[in-house]
């Protein structure tokens, strides 16, 4: 398949990644259908699509015309077989649990077309894990986008064993019509490529602060004003979750058996208070919205 036969994507799953994935392939002329299991995270994208668009327009980064096309190309929905049926490309963006992407890309498998590409977001879960319950693992990969990804250029797109040079291609291609960088993993390895170095970063900050050497506002201050990046690692936990962070964490202890990876005892504290960081109001900072 060549990447101007892709017309229709499904992103399944409408939180912070998937409503963000799903708008921004509308935005690049793309139908896209974008699933949950649950009602009121599907109201949530709906609503987020329906508030973003003119807010584009107001600044000048849209015209009206093309935010109007853009919201005609998305739709929001809880239906599984509508969102799948006849979609060319699939982003999976669900929770971070392997067992349920299992069970979502067998019934990908059953409802799309052959000749679809089943891709997953995950910021971990090589697609190796994934694919074997598919009957088309050449056509398995990842497509590993970042937060805000209506925003930030980067896509990782990594090659399993399984998947066909043809698929990573096609997978590179929809990046860029996507409007972003894609970079390729030649093979897979835990946490990719930014993951990897992030949490390197953010380890080191959080244990600088159970330490009580300095507080995480002033980490964050050193990180943006001596480092230049845009945010300190706190507060980009809060944007990412402080629950993905943990999670991702848990994974790799699991992994590796390393008592260096198991989450610090401020990360378990904060999980277990559902401060989990922006989406629950308060994580390292509070937040009014
Ligand atoms: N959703 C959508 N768009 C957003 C946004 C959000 N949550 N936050 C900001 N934006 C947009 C704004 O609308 C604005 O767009 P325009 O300039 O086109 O109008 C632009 O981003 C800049 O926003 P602001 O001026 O309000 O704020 P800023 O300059 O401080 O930028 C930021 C905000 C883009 C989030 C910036 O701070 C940043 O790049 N932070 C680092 C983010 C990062 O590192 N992401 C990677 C996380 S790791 C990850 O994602 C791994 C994973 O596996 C999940």
């Amino acid at each position: 398949m060549q990447v101007e036969e892709i017309k229709k994507i499904c992103v399944l799953g409408c939180g912070n990644m998937g409503s963000q994935i799903a708008l921004n392939a509308a935005i690049h002329g793309f139908e896209v259908v974008n699933m949950d299991v649950k009602e009121e995270m599907v109201a949530k994208a709906a609503a987020f699509a329906e508030q973003y668009l003119p807010g584009r327009v107001k600044k000048g980064r849209l015209t009206e015309d093309q935010a109007r096309a853009a919201a005609s190309r998305i739709s929001h929905t809880t239906d599984l077989e509508k969102a799948a049926r006849g979609a060319d490309f699939v982003i999976e963006a669900v929770l971070e649990r392997l067992e349920l992407k299992r069970q979502v890309f067998r019934e990908l498998d059953r409802i799309c077309p052959p000749h679809s590409v089943l891709a997953t977001n995950s910021s971990f879960i090589v697609s190796s894990k994934i694919a074997g319950v598919t009957k088309r693992p050449e056509k398995v990969c990842n497509m590993h986008f970042f937060n805000p990804a209506l925003v930030m250029e980067l896509v990782e797109v990594v090659q399993g064993p399984h998947t066909s040079d043809e698929t990573v291609t096609l997978t590179m291609e929809l990046a860029r019509k996507m409007g972003k960088t894609p970079v390729l993993l030649q093979k897979e390895v835990y946490g990719f490529l930014v993951n990897r170095i992030l949490a390197a970063l953010m380890d080191e900050a959080v244990w600088l602060a159970d330490m009580k050497v300095a507080t995480p506002e002033d980490i964050d201050t050193a990180v943006t004003k001596a480092l230049g990046h845009p945010m300190g690692p706190f507060r980009l936990m809060d944007l990412t979750g402080i629950d993905l962070h943990y999670d991702i964490a848990m994974e790799q202890y699991r992994e590796t058996g390393d008592p260096k990876h198991k989450p610090s005892p401020l990360i378990v504290e904060k999980v277990v208070k559902g401060e989990h960081g922006r989406k629950t109001g308060k994580g390292w900072y509070e937040y009014k919205e």
